[in-house]
């Protein structure tokens, strides 16, 4: 069954710290539903639940970050930020994840941050959009800029009179980058190596029960190309779209990991285990027994959703990977040992998990409509996937799947599949991304329709204007209602939103404002409206009244006993 008091035992991506438990999450039978669990509060608690007003905001084309009524915002962080006096901040900032230092002390502690890719017009002056310029005309110099501006950073913030600020030079902040050598934790070299060369495209993430950063490396392919298999099993090489290559010929099979961060000591690994893809994000739950279950999705049309099931205790290498059927709603085992179709095609369980598609395929895996996010809801332990849209499929404005384990149990092979929520007009949102929940279980979204499909008359997302973030009360009248609570700028896709331990504060990413510009004199955005004109990814603090009431519906309950 379900446990949430499991669930929350952890910190996950709601932040749920022990400090600010929503007691009415641990208070409740294993399967109780959101319905029953409107019976089993107070009146008080209904009534106030029920005054809640969250007005939606409309949507905008504005080049700026605008917000509901009850939130404001303020920036902690952007690009070429010093950090120290020897590292700044990188580029296109994507999952955020905070760790207090000191549990009892929520505005306090480590922010990682992803930097998932480089627009190398801003980060090296190489205008990759002019079309006299070929990859191959980057230099040395140009490509260093580049590989320094991804991979992820570490830094200490602390809150301190309603503003959060980085603590420089703390001796925690540090950044990785495509040049950090990383070992890979894996038995037998990976292309004859067992540390890869830099982590890159980190977009999506997670955080582990023993309070390490996890950080997934995504379109990996875009770096150092790709390598791929003709019908005769014999390989070809793809070019990467940056031409690091030319300089660094580090192998494309490095990449597509989980990569795990312990922000106290600056180590790091990658996950061999949990298999190799344009990896989103990885999404943990510890099972009673100390092993850990770890869901992950393949972000490209008509791929796949693992997931990961350990058979030793806090272990992210013993296990099983799985890949999800989900017409016949059953999780197809990757092992190399008991599947004969993969002992057929593949030498042996490490070249499964390098080429995990192609073996996902061969065992009949589901495709489907680029899977992104997921998260496990706090309130009914369904886990909710983010399917971004599939343009091929017709499938432009995608839906949140929602995948219910048989019997609740993380670890069962056998589960349920159906549509939670299906992006369009009449939701009021499309290509739904990161997805989040606050300490009283409500849902927020994240929008990602692309920059060059964003506002033009012949597209189906003009009705929808900017990317925005978006909440679904699980409470009061709105409950179930999409509702638009803020609009990115130009360009701009809002990432990583993350919860405070404390539920006061929502970590926001504003990655890629300005992206569509082609000439730096006059850029498409200029948030966050700095001197120079440059628009900068960056992440900001959202604070106010309106978080402060959704996250107070537990402490509702508590003072009502
Ligand atoms: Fe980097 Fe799938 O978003
Ligand atoms: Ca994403
Ligand atoms: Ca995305």
């Amino acid at each position: 069954m379900y446990d949430r008091r499991k669930f929350i035992s952890f910190l996950g991506k709601a932040s749920l710290g022990a400090a600010t438990i929503p007691p009415f999450l641990t208070g409740c039978g294993n399967t109780t539903t959101p319905s029953e669990r409107f019976k089993q509060m107070g009146e008080k608690t209904l009534k106030r639940l029920q005054d809640l007003v969250i007005e939606s905001l409309a949507a905008s084309d504005q080049d700026d970050l605008l917000l509901a009524n009850g939130l404001n915002y303020h920036t902690v962080i952007k690009w070429r930020d010093q950090i120290s006096d020897s590292d700044s901040f990188g580029f296109n900032n994507d999952f955020t994840c905070f760790i207090p230092l000191d549990q009892s002390n929520p505005k306090d502690g480590l922010l990682w941050v992803n930097h998932e890719y480089v627009n190398p017009l801003f980060v090296s002056n190489f205008n990759s959009k002019h079309p006299n310029n070929h990859k191959e005309h980057r230099t040395i110099e140009q490509v260093d800029k580049e590989m320094y501006a991804v991979g992820g950073s570490v830094v200490r913030v602390k809150e301190e009179n309603g503003k959060w600020e980085v603590v420089k030079n703390d001796p925690h902040n540090r950044r990785f980058t495509a040049q950090t050598p990383i070992p890979l934790n894996w038995d037998t070299p990976i292309e004859g190596k067992t540390t890869a060369i830099g982590t890159n495209s980190n977009c999506s993430g997670g955080i582990t029960p023993w309070n390490t950063f996890l950080t997934c490396e995504e379109n990996y392919h875009d770096c150092f190309g790709e390598t791929v298999y003709d019908k005769n099993n014999v390989s070809s090489k793809i070019p990467g779209l940056y031409g690091w290559e030319a300089f660094y010929n580090y192998p494309p099979e490095h990449y597509g990991w989980v990569v795990e961060i312990d922000p106290k000591d600056g180590s790091a690994q990658k996950h061999v285990a949990l298999g190799r893809f344009a990896r989103e994000c990885c999404t943990l739950y510890e099972l009673e027994d100390k092993r850990i279950v770890a869901y992950s999705g393949d972000d490209k049309a008509d791929e796949h959703l693992y997931k990961f099931v350990s058979s030793t205790s806090g272990s992210l290498k013993e296990g099983t990977l799985y890949v999800a059927d989900t017409i016949n709603g059953k999780w197809l085992s990757l092992d190399w040992e008991s599947q004969p179709i993969l002992k057929e095609k593949f030498k042996n369980q490490t070249e499964v998990l390098v080429r995990a598609r192609e073996a996902a395929k061969l065992l009949g895996a589901t495709e489907l409509n680029r899977p992104e996010d997921i998260e496990i809801d706090p309130i009914t332990g369904n886990v909710l996937v983010s399917l971004t849209n599939n343009k091929r499929k017709n499938d432009y404005h995608g839906s949140i799947l929602k995948i219910e384990e048989t019997n609740g149990k993380f670890d069962a092979l056998t589960f349920k599949a159906s549509t939670y929520l299906a992006g369009g007009e009449e939701n009021g949102f499309s290509c739904p991304d990161n997805l989040a929940f606050d300490l009283s279980g409500n849902l927020w979204i994240t929008s990602d329709m692309a920059g060059n499909a964003m506002n033009k008359a012949d597209e189906p997302y003009m009705p929808f204007k900017n990317n925005s973030l978006f909440v679904v009360p699980r409470y009061g009248k709105d409950q179930g209602k999409v509702i638009r609570v803020a609009s990115a700028p130009r360009d701009a896709e809002l990432t990583g939103p993350w919860f405070s331990p404390d539920g006061k504060t929502l970590f926001l990413s504003v990655q890629h404002p300005g992206e569509q510009t082609t000439d730096l004199r006059t850029p498409t955005s200029k948030w966050p409206f700095d001197e120079d004109g440059i628009p900068k990814p960056a992440v900001v603090a959202i604070t106010g009244d309106l978080i402060e009431k959704m996250n107070q519906l537990s402490q509702i309950e508590t003072s009502e006993g």
